[in-house]
């Protein structure tokens, strides 16, 4: 099978960055999100985050030339785009309920054999299928881009035991040829490879710089530049990845691993997290996070 055309549903970070990816490798991209609840355009979010793509800050997402090969819509309008893709990337919030009432939706509009994908950082491809069609289970997989999706070069990718390998192998050979991404084949455990231990450690940090009354300046300057992530620090990679993904990440990863696994400890929930995301301090795609640069443009909030 070939991939010509793609769909991405969920237009957030990780969303709007891997159809913008899309994009920029030349392939045509329907990019849907919910219905907006408010105004007169149904499909605002999704043409909102396009509309972010092109900023030139933090870094250029997308190419404005290549913004044509983008086409927003929502959820309940624009369905029917879905009958004309060969692989549709789910990249919604990180909840197993929510991602599988998707996929009822999508099964009975999208292109038979077209492949569909979740973005998914932590929840286990057995759990995701739980209750879907035969059919669907065939075609599904999970490719975890990385983020921001254009610069990262790795991406995890996961069959069941359902999966059809042309469906694998085309996938894996889109993202190596056209998309650019070391594509690691991973087995089906909690948070992969990369999360499994990448969440840990964030976490880690997190947990020792709070309790130990660090100030987030002072703990990147240990763990950031030190250890590999000059640009960001390990608070500025959570103020990019989203503060509130952190829970939804640790509450999958405490569902999945075992009682006695030592990677538990980690995962327990910090109140200064908890209370930063509860004021819209979910990071750079909200009033800030630990640094105050946010999505539009690096502004300072008060
Ligand atoms: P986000 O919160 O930035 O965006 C989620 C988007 O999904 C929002 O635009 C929201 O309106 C939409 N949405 C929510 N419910 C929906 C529904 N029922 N149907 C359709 N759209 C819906 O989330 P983010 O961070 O982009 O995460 C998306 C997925 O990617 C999650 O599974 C997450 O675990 C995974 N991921 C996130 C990474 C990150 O750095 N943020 C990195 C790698 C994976």
């Amino acid at each position: 099978m070939q991939i010509k055309r793609a769909a991405v549903i969920g237009s957030g970070v990780m969303g709007s960055g891997i159809a913008a990816h899309f994009a920029n490798a030349g392939i045509p991209v329907v990019l849907l999100d919910i219905p907006a609840k408010e105004g007169d355009d149904r499909s605002a979010i999704a043409k909102g985050a396009v509309q972010r793509l092109l900023k030139t800050d933090p870094a250029p997402f997308m190419h404005p030339k290549n913004a044509k090969l983008v086409t927003p819509g929502n959820l309940e309008d624009d369905l029917a785009l879905l009958a004309d893709v060969d692989w549709i990337v789910e990249a919604i919030v990180e909840n197993p309920a929510v991602k599988a009432d998707l996929y009822r939706r999508i099964d009975p509009v999208r292109k038979a054999g077209s492949v569909v994908s979740s973005n998914t950082s932590t929840i286990p491809l057995g759990v995701l299928v739980e209750g879907q069609s035969d059919a669907f289970r065939r075609d599904f997989l999970i490719t975890h881009f990385f983020n921001p999706p254009r610069y990262m070069r790795l991406l995890e990718i996961v069959g069941g035991e359902a999966t059809r390998p042309d469906a694998l192998a085309a996938v894996a050979d889109v993202c190596d040829r056209a998309l650019g991404k070391g594509v690691v084949r991973c087995k089906d455990t909690p948070g992969f490879i990369a999360n499994r231990i990448g969440v840990y450690w964030i976490q880690t940090a997190i947990n020792a710089a709070v309790d130990l009354g660090l100030t987030v300046e002072e703990a990147d300057a240990i763990v950031g530049r030190p250890m590999g992530i000059p640009k960001t620090g390990v608070f500025g990679l959570v103020d990019l990845v989203g503060l509130d993904l952190m829970p939804h990440i640790a509450k999958s990863l405490l569902a999945t691993l075992p009682e006695n696994d030592p990677y538990r400890a980690a995962f327990r929930e910090h109140p200064v997290i908890t209370r930063m995301i509860a004021e819209g301090y979910t990071g750079r795609k909200g009033k800030g996070g630990f640094y105050r640069l946010n999505r539009d443009g690096g502004a300072k909030v008060k």
